[in-house]
């Protein structure tokens, strides 16, 4: 059984269509690049998959691990392995990134009927999650994202990853904004993070990423659908050929 998949999502905002039968099956183990040209509906995408209510589902299906996603709350998504790299990061000013987590982890653990994690355990955790990221302690305890360079958002998005240990993983890559120590922190920590166990979405629209973190699956979002899909070679090619070749190829067949 697939981890996810996904079946002719149709979905619109404020009466325009933006997705228009999305079809993508995900296996753990694999991690799938999602690239497209802007606009196209990437993230619209992945914030239906989160469960952001703004968006209105008008045909289709999602199946996560033999549930229908439509079905679980987002807190519940969350709990059950969903994690949705936060595109524009906010900032929650007097509360340090250790005690978000903290307080994360705990809300899923509730959910599971556990007891909260215990002091020495989560130090533990901490620890060994703030070496995938290179994140020092004095940022540890610096308020989220509070006054954060672009580099040290990247780092808190990929270590909220690295310690919620998710198996469906979304980072929706802006385009702007990522420079060369933010690539490589999002690489490092994907690549790390990949295992057997999981499934990993990276959504970006150029291809100097995909360098970094190597996919097993591409595919490419155009006018809200999933218009192809190869390897990573789709990648390269789609960057030496822009676009708009995708758009004639369409036209052609
Ligand atoms: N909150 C919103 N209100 C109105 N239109 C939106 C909103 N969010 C996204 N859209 C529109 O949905 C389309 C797809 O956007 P998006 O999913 O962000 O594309 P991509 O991530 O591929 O660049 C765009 O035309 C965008 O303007
Ligand atoms: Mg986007």
């Amino acid at each position: 059984m697939a981890l996810l998949e996904i079946k002719d999502l149709c979905a619109s905002i404020k009466g325009k269509q933006i997705l228009t039968g999305v079809n993508l099956k995900i296996n753990k183990g694999e991690v799938h690049a999602i690239m497209g040209p802007n606009g196209n509906g990437k993230s619209t995408l992945a914030s239906i998959i989160a469960g952001k209510d703004i968006f209105e589902v008008t045909k289709g299906e999602i199946i996560y691990q033999g549930q229908n996603l439509f079905d679980l709350s987002v807190e519940a998504r969350a709990a059950e392995g969903i994690f949705l790299g936060f595109q524009y990061p906010v900032e929650i000013p007097g509360v340090s990134i250790k005690n978000f987590m903290m307080t994360a982890i705990n809300e899923q653990r509730k959910y599971k009927g556990l007891d909260p994690i215990n002091a020495i355990e989560f130090m533990k955790l901490m620890q060994q999650r703030q070496k995938v990221v290179e994140m020092t302690s004095d940022l540890a305890n610096r308020s989220v994202n509070e006054g954060f360079s672009g580099g040290e958002k990247k780092k808190n998005e990929i270590f909220q990853m690295a310690m919620l240990n998710p198996t469906l993983s979304i980072l929706d890559e802006t385009d702007s904004g990522l420079d060369i120590d933010a690539l490589r922190i999002v690489a490092n920590g994907v690549n790390a993070l990949r295992s057997k166990d999981n499934a990993i979405v990276v959504i970006t629209h150029y291809q100097r990423l995909l360098d970094y973190i190597v996919p097993d699956v591409v595919h490419v979002l155009y006018e809200g659908k999933i218009v192809k899909s190869g390897t990573k070679e789709l990648a390269l090619e789609l960057e030496e050929k822009g676009y708009e070749w995708i758009g004639k190829e369409l036209k052609n067949t």
